[in-house]
């Protein structure tokens, strides 16, 4: 890793108290008075960011994509300068995290009235999600300090992520994750990875109050969101994101919002961006939620953001199943920041949209598409104008949860629930596979009834 301020210059916030300590004397909380911390911008090296000069910069990171170094590679490291640096010695864990794709959606354009849509799919990272491009970042770090163990308490994405970088940095991992509660795709990749994987009987709130317990029992480095240093990492999508426009901001930008870590870390970023002066305006960043785990919408609309009100969390999108999110203070200061907004979408608004990506040749995973189902009812609001350009933040692949998939084309997704009477505007979109004799003629058939019937 070229030069850079060493892990102890890195000073780190707190967004409660504001008391700036440096980070070797620092928790993964404010010793003063127990709230999140977050890394002071600019970091010291910033200095040498600024230096440079927003066009050098530019240039510097551009070319930095043809280098075959790790770092250069990586989609995240790539953008070290505004990054905490790691020490000479120690080489960053990396699975060339990031330099994700940014796609059109025509289709998905058209359904929610509005003449240039795109998508950032984050799910296009190494383990699938966005929290790769963090992870590099923490688990760096967590190896740099010396600890032997990792662990976080997830919906399964950190838990996946956490796992696959604890195993290339030669780390053990813990994982609590809720009993029956996450998709097959993220459990199995823990295992894959090796972690010692816990599947409590309780939520994720439920596994979050554990893991705050065990890690005052051993020295173990926590990997979830409220690592300052995750957050960092996870900025870089924003950047990389204004880099695909050539710098040009686009109006909106739409994220899911379960821990409130990734709204909190893309505002930060492209703060950030704008004090450096590599761009003079900011997107309007609005965070959508599922009606079942809507704290923060009930926190912004009930208290204006003042006091968070904890929901006991229900929805089929697990990933978002989150109804105390430790970030919630960073997400209203973005929100306000960036003068965003709110939605919440219905279980049978999120299949729908999910449907719909996927048949835009795209595909996510369930709590990925609420931020589609939240764009129709923010254009429908008049929040979004035809006219603007909107950036939909894609959070995991389509992979991770094909239960969820088979199930709505199957058309058993709501059977049985209070949901299953709004499903039926589903049916459009469903696709169950078909069953046939291994012959030529049947197939024929469904061939010529699929071209009767036209695209849908
Ligand atoms: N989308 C996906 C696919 C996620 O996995 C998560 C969070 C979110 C959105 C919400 O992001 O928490 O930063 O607001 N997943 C967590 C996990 C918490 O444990 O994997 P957030």
């Amino acid at each position: 890793m070229p030069a850079g301020p060493k892990l102890d210059d890195t000073l780190l916030r707190c967004i409660g108290c504001g008391a700036v300590t440096p980070v070797a004397e620092s928790g993964l909380a404010c010793a003063a008075c127990g709230d999140l911390l977050e890394v002071v911008f600019p970091p010291p090296n910033a200095d040498s960011a600024k230096a440079l000069g927003s066009a050098a910069l530019k240039a510097l990171w551009r070319e930095r994509r043809s280098s075959q170094l790790p770092a250069d590679q990586s989609g995240v490291w790539r953008f070290r300068e505004v990054l905490p640096s790691l020490g000479e010695e120690h080489p960053a864990i990396t699975l060339r995290e990031g330099n994700t794709p940014l796609y059109e959606l025509s289709r998905c354009a058209r359904i929610a009235g509005i003449g240039q849509l795109y998508a950032k799919h984050q799910g296009m990272n190494p383990t699938g999600s966005f929290k790769d491009t963090g992870m590099t970042v923490a688990a760096s770090f967590a190896r740099q300090e010396g600890f032997r163990w990792v662990a976080c308490a997830s919906t399964g994405n950190t838990s996946a992520s956490m796992a696959a970088y604890a195993a290339r940095g030669g780390m053990r991992s813990l994982v609590l994750v809720p009993e029956g509660q996450i998709a097959w795709g993220k459990l199995s990749q823990a295992l894959d990875y090796g972690a010692v994987t816990c599947q409590l009987k309780t939520d994720f709130d439920g596994c979050m109050r554990v893991l705050n317990q065990v890690v005052q029992r051993m020295p173990v480095y926590v990997l979830n969101s409220v690592n300052p240093y995750r957050l960092e990492g996870q900025k870089t999508a924003a950047i990389e994101l204004l880099e695909q426009f050539d710098w040009h901001v686009t109006d909106h930008v739409i994220v899911p919002g379960g821990n409130l870590g990734n709204s909190s870390a893309l505002g930060k970023a492209f703060l950030e961006m704008k004090e450096l002066g590599l761009i003079s305006t900011l997107p309007k960043i609005s965070i959508i939620q599922a009606e079942g785990a809507n704290a923060l919408v009930r926190t912004i609309r009930e208290t204006g953001g003042k006091k968070l009100i904890p929901v006991e969390a229900h929805t089929m999108a697990t990933a978002i199943r989150i109804g105390n999110p430790a970030s919630w203070k960073k997400a209203v200061r973005v929100l306000e920041a960036t003068s965003g907004t709110v939605e919440q979408v219905s279980e049978v608004e999120i299949a729908l949209a999910k449907a719909e990506i996927g048949a835009d040749g795209i595909g996510c995973e369930p709590a990925s598409a609420v931020t589609l189902a939240g764009l129709k009812k923010l254009v429908k609001q008049g929040f979004v104008k035809s006219r603007d350009s909107v950036v939909l933040i894609l959070t995991g692949h389509l992979l991770k949860d094909p239960e969820f998939t088979l199930k709505f084309h199957r058309g058993d997704l709501f059977a049985g629930t209070r949901h299953e009477k709004e499903a039926g505007i589903l049916s459009a979109q469903q696709r169950a596979p078909i069953v046939l004799d291994a012959n030529v003629d049947p197939v024929l058939k469904v061939l010529e009834q699929a071209e009767k019937e036209g695209i849908r």
